[in-house]
């Protein structure tokens, strides 16, 4: 493998010394970038995410215009469901739908096992080129949703307010739900052992609708998962962050499912979570996504307190608590990212 240019985000996730902080942002390739959305009036998004060239091209977006330290793939993660046989439809101004959610038994058992190398071979192929495109200049970051965020989306068939045909799911039929996520684990694990062989240098773990669990049942139906994904993913150096958005109570049990960085949502207190935690694990995060629509000077202060409440030393990887906002200037994501660079250089060394 040849060397990265700037390892500057990998060397962070393993707590090793830098002269500054990384930084990356969540949903960084996306429609508040121009030269995205030019991209975009040219294709729908689900055949975006099928041909390698426009993949790799949004991908590499960022790190040409905001300079930031990491590329994370433009796909989606709910193209594993798709491959497992579920119809998906990216409708424009609702998000992702699917007609024929999954609510029984014999829909459940419909799924198809599949082979990433065949059923993904689209997604693996856009990582095998933007590899070769990005040259080294920055990581490239692979990612899955989570078993039961995938679930989620599975069974109530699109986004929710109240998540209630899958909580009936796990409350009243919780054989059916834990046989589910074992498939969607064995999936995702073959799925992110394959990025890495086509050479993603990280993979993120998303775990967006976590926090609706009661915190019994997001151990039992969420971390549970993750943890046996983590174990069986074929890796040699490459870390793991785990983002389970609305979860930072009890970060030391989180902080045991064998990632190498776990991700925060603006909720949590990076000093409290770096007190409770220790060097277990790197952390990543929070600043609100939201801060992004502020002027610069709010920016700055908003991005300083992040920065200081992490403090000095090593381990911690700058990034919004959740994706960036498709209406957000992106003169200010860049002004974040200059800000961040130059203002945590104050915390190492
Ligand atoms: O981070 C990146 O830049 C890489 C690409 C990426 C996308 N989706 C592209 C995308 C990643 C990492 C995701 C993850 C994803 N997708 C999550 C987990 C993270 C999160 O945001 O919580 C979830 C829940 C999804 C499902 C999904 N995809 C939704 C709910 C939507 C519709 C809402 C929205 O933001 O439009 C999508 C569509 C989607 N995925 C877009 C992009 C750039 C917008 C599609 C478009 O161009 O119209």
């Amino acid at each position: 493998m040849k060397k990265l240019k700037n390892d500057l985000f990998i060397r962070a996730c393993k707590r090793k010394k830098t002269d500054r902080t990384p930084i990356w942002m969540m949903r960084q390739a996306g429609r508040y970038l121009p030269e995205y959305r030019a991209v975009r009036a040219k294709a729908d998004f689900i055949t975006m995410c099928k041909t390698p060239e426009l993949a790799a091209e949004v991908t590499i977006q960022p790190v040409d215009i905001l300079d930031v330290d990491a590329a994370i793939i433009f796909s989606d993660i709910l193209v594993v469901p798709m491959a497992m046989g579920m119809d998906l439809e990216m409708k424009e101004s609702v998000g992702p739908v699917f007609h024929k959610p999954i609510r029984n038994e014999a829909d459940a058992s419909s799924l198809k096992s599949i082979d990433p190398f065949k059923d993904l071979k689209y997604v693996l192929d856009a990582v095998t080129l933007t590899k070769k495109n990005l040259d080294n200049r920055v990581p490239l970051i692979g990612f899955s949703g989570s078993p039961w965020t995938l679930l989620a989306y599975m069974v109530e068939g699109k986004g929710s307010k109240n998540f209630s045909e899958v909580k009936k799911l796990i409350y009243s039929q919780p054989g059916i739900a834990h046989k589910l996520l074992e498939k969607i684990s064995e999936v995702i694990a073959e799925y992110l052992s394959a990025k890495i062989e086509c050479g993603c240098d990280a993979i993120q773990i998303f775990d967006t609708w976590g926090g609706i669990l009661p915190q019994k049942d997001f151990y039992e139906f969420s971390l549970n998962y993750v943890e046996k994904i983590i174990s069986s993913i074929k890796r040699k150096q490459e870390p793991v962050i785990f983002f389970a958005k609305g979860v930072n109570y009890k970060p030391k049990k989180l902080a045991k499912c064998g990632a190498d960085v776990i991700g925060f949502d603006w909720t949590a207190d990076l000093s409290q979570l770096r007190n409770e935690i220790g060097n277990k694990t790197a952390l990543q995060g929070n600043l609100d996504p939201n801060v992004l629509y502020s002027s610069h000077e709010i920016i700055a202060r908003r991005a300083k307190a992040v920065l200081k409440s992490f403090g000095k030393g090593n381990g911690h990887i700058f990034n919004l608590g959740h994706g960036i906002l498709p209406d957000v200037p992106p003169e200010n994501a860049k002004f974040l990212v200059d800000y961040v660079k130059k203002e945590s250089i104050k915390y190492h060394g």
